[in-house]
C-alpha cells in the first residue's frame, strides 16, 4: 500500500497509539482526519498536530456520527478506536461487543459503500489465547481467545478479511504484544508507579510471584513497524505480529520500576491472583510473538522488552514531573 499523499481517517486518534501514528502519517506527507469520542483519549495528545494544516479533528462517537460523510473525504482508514481493557470483559460482557465488533462492522459497511479500499487494523496477541507454540507465529491455530476482548478483536479480524474479499478491499492487520511508551494510560507500569507514589515501601501486585511472562514493545518501534508493514504488504489481507524477542515477568517489571524510582527494599505483596496465578480472568500467562515475518519485510525493534519497559517508565516519570 502506498503511504504518502493519502487522505487517512484515524479513529481513536486521541488515544495512546493512534496519536503517535497520526504524527508519523503527517510526517510522511499524508492528510489526516482524526475521529475520537475522547472517552479515553485526551486533547493534549493532539498538541503536536492540532495546528497542522493537513490535520482535522472530529470529536464524535463511531456509533453515532455520520460515517458516510466522514469517509467520503478519505481513501484509507486506520481503525484504532476500541475499548482495549482486557480486564473489563469479565464484569461487562457487552462493552467489547459494542465498542469493538459493532463499531468495526459499522465502519466496514461505510467503507464498502463509499469505496474506501484500504484498512489498517490493530489487533492483539490475545487472539492466540494460550498458544502452545512460543514464539507464536501469525499462522498459529486454532486461535482460542480466553478473554472477551481477544474474542472481539478476532471477530473484527474475521469481519475485515471477509469485507476485503467481498468488496475488493485491502487490509493490514497487526497483532501487537503489549505496547508501552509516552501517552499510554493503562498498563502495568502505570499501576506500579501510581501505587508506589502513594506508598513507596510496599507494592501490591496482582497474581502469583513471579507473575505472567509477556513481551513488550515500545510505541516508537510499533509505529515504525506499522509503516513498514503498510508499505511492503503484498497480500490482500496481510497479518503481522509486532512485539519484541524477549519476555519479562511481572516481578522483573516491578524491579525495573522500583529501580527507576530510586526505591530500595520495597516489600512486594502478591495477591495470589485467579485461575492459577493470573492477574485477572482472561489474562494470558505466557506471551511471546514470533516477529520473523515483519523482520523479513525489513523491520526489527530497536528495544527489547526490558529496554522498552525501562524507557517507558523513565518517560512516565518525566511526564509526571513536568
Ligand atoms: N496498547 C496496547 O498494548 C495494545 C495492544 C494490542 C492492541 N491494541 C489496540 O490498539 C488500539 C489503540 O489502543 P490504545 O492502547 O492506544 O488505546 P486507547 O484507549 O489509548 O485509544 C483508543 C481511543 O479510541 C477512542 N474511542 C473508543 N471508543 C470510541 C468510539 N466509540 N468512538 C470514537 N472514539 C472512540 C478513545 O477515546 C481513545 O482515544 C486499540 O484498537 C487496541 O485494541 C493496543
Amino acid at each position: 500500500m502506498r503511504l504518502e499523499n493519502r487522505k487517512v481517517l484515524v479513529t481513536g486518534n486521541a488515544g495512546f497509539i493512534g496519536s503517535h501514528l497520526v504524527e508519523e502519517l503527517l510526517r510522511k506527507g499524508n492528510h489526516v482526519v482524526g475521529l475520537d469520542n475522547l472517552s479515553a483519549g485526551k486533547r493534549s495528545f493532539m498538541d503536536r498536530v492540532i495546528m497542522d494544516d493537513s490535520f482535522r479533528f472530529i470529536e464524535g462517537d463511531l456509533l453515532a456520527v455520520d460515517l458516510g460523510k466522514v469517509l467520503r473525504e478519505v481513501d484509507m482508514v486506520c481503525h484504532f478506536a476500541a475499548n482495549p481493557d482486557v480486564r473489563l470483559g469479565a464484569s461487562n460482557t457487552h462493552v467489547h461487543f459494542e465498542q469493538n465488533i459493532e463499531v468495526t462492522y459499522r465502519l466496514l459497511e461505510e467503507c464498502a459503500r463509499n469505496d474506501v479500499k484500504d484498512i489498517i487494523f490493530p489487533s492483539t496477541s490475545t487472539v492466540y489465547g494460550e498458544a502452545t507454540v512460543i514464539p507464536t507465529p501469525e499462522d498459529y491455530g486454532p486461535q482460542i481467545p480466553i478473554s472477551i476482548y481477544g474474542a472481539s478483536k478476532l471477530a473484527c479480524e474475521a469481519l475485515i478479511s471477509s469485507y476485503c474479499h467481498t468488496f475488493d478491499m485491502n487490509a493490514v492487520i497487526y497483532r501487537f504484544a503489549n505496547v508501552v511508551g509516552p501517552r499510554s494510560t493503562h498498563n502495568v507500569t502505570h499501576d506500579f508507579i501510581r501505587k508506589l507514589k502513594e506508598q513507596p515501601s510496599f507494592l501490591d501486585i496482582l497474581g502469583r510471584d513471579p507473575g505472567t511472562h509477556k513481551s513488550y514493545v515500545h510505541v516508537s518501534d510499533c509505529v515504525r513497524g506499522m509503516v513498514i508493514g503498510i508499505e511492503r504488504a503484498k497480500d490482500q489481507v496481510e497479518i503481522f505480529n509486532i512485539g519484541s524477542k524477549d519476555r519479562l515477568s511481572v516481578r522483573r517489571i516491578a524491579d525495573i520500576v522500583t529501580q527507576e524510582m530510586g526505591l530500595k527494599e520495597v516489600d512486594y505483596h502478591w495477591t495470589g491472583g485467579v485461575k492459577g496465578g493470573r492477574g485477572w480472568i482472561g489474562d494470558v500467562k505466557d506471551m511471546l510473538l514470533s516477529i520473523e515475518k515483519l523482520e523479513r519485510f525489513g523491520w526489527s525493534p530497536k528495544m527489547n522488552s526490558e529496554a522498552a519497559i525501562r524507557q517507558a517508565v523513565k518517560e512516565a516519570l518525566r511526564m509526571e514531573g513536568d
